[in-house]
């Protein structure tokens, strides 16, 4: 992680570019999901926590009559004569602008031009939600600009409809409402059905911490294999007549779909029960029987979901050949088809964990990939 924080690079980039400061900054960060995967849209239950890498947006009105957005990490930027357009860009480098243009849309839309600048710690790609950061982070810089009230649950709800509108991922509410209501040293039990949360502790850091190792492999999540996903999902709700966040494996055995679906579907109904199971380990600090649940996590998603990949497998092989070495459990975290593998070891084995998982990788796959230590962080800020 860079020194300066993104706030900071933030505030700076933009007196630099535009010469006067911003009027408002806000920062949201990226998450990582300890269990419940592919199971947000269907209104089932998460739980994720906010990490310590953050994206952040300095804004301000403009003054003279163009819309100017820019993103210096990737060396680019959009204007427009007027207001912010009501409509995707498509060229793909100003397309970093629509995870601002469809939360502004979604807000209902600006009549006078304005200049925004967004930086990120959070690396893309690596299943850690770098959009919804953005788009959090630029929805409470939004709102924080008009003196508007936030809650968690209305920004995670403008960074939706920006992804489904104007960014084009189908994806649940999940990554947003965590970078929105992430809570410091906990993760948040979401129930994605009433869009509810609760904190859960993580395991103290003398005990245990999550190491995370990108596998670098990019993911899309715009690429089909989400959507279909989350199809096959629907599909099952409509056979069975109701939602899989309460149906069983009976009704999902019971329910005529094809062997392709119903794989989907059972991985939807035990991952629900794994998040309860979760919580309940993690409130009495049993950190075997959390473990234990990653590892059961991951084989569903492997196995049933379909979404995992060559590399994260193997960091998950290691990791199971290493239990007697501190590594209590690991996982494919996120979407998938690429992105993160999360590993929890113990704290007093964490580096000859992280030595031993980068060396073996390397053996197989001929690239050392890179870890980060994450820490659950506190959610979206506005910046004074
Ligand atoms: C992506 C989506 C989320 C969620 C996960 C899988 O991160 O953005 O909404 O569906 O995949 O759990």
């Amino acid at each position: 992680m860079t020194e300066i924080s993104a706030t900071d690079r933030a505030r700076t980039a933009f007196t630099r570019r535009f010469g006067v400061p911003p009027r408002i900054v806000a920062s949201a960060p990226g998450r990582v999901n300890l269990i419940g995967e592919h199971v947000d849209y269907t209104g089932g239950l998460v739980l994720p926590f906010a990490i310590d890498a953050r994206a952040a947006v300095a804004l301000g009105p403009s003054e003279d009559d163009r819309t100017v957005l820019v993103a210096p990490d990737l060396d680019a930027e959009t204007t427009h004569l007027g207001p912010p357009p009501r409509r995707p860009e498509t060229e793909s480098n100003r397309r970093f602008a629509n995870h601002l243009l469809g939360v502004l849309d979604a807000a209902g839309g600006s009549d006078a031009p304005i200049r925004a600048l967004v930086t990120s710690d959070v690396p893309s790609g690596g299943g850690l939600s770098s959009s919804a950061a953005i788009e959090v982070a630029f929805a409470t810089a939004w709102a924080g600009l008009h003196g508007d009230v936030t809650n968690p649950k209305m920004l995670a709800d403008l960074a939706m409809r920006a992804e489904h509108e104007f960014v084009g991922t189908p994806c649940g509410i999940m990554d947003m409402l965590v970078s929105a209501a992430g809570i410091a040293g906990n993760a948040l039990r979401i129930d994605c059905r009433s869009a509810t949360w609760s904190p859960v502790p993580m395991p103290p850091e003398d005990r245990a911490v999550v190491l995370l190792v990108d596998s670098g492999v990019t993911h899309r999540l715009r690429d089909g294999g989400y959507a279909e996903r989350r199809a096959a999902c629907e599909r099952a709700e409509a056979a069975i007549g109701g939602s899989l966040r309460d149906a069983t494996l009976e009704d999902v055995a019971a329910a005529g779909l094809d062997a392709t679906d119903r794989r989907r579907a059972s991985h939807v109904v035990e991952e629900n029960a794994r998040v309860e199971a979760m919580v309940a380990a993690l409130e009495v600090e049993d950190l075997e029987t959390a473990g234990r649940i990653l590892f059961d996590g991951h084989r569903s998603l492997q196995d049933r979901f379909d979404v995992s990949i060559p590399e994260i497998d193997h960091i998950v092989e290691i990791a199971r050949r290493r239990v007697d070495a501190g590594c209590l459990g690991a996982r494919l975290t996120g979407g998938g088809f690429g992105g993160s593998a999360l590993v929890l070891t113990s704290a007093r084995t964490l580096e000859s964990n992280r030595r031993a998982i980068i060396e073996e990788f390397a053996a197989r796959f001929g690239r050392r990939p890179e870890t980060r230590v994450v820490r659950a962080s506190d959610g979206a800020t506005l910046e004074t």
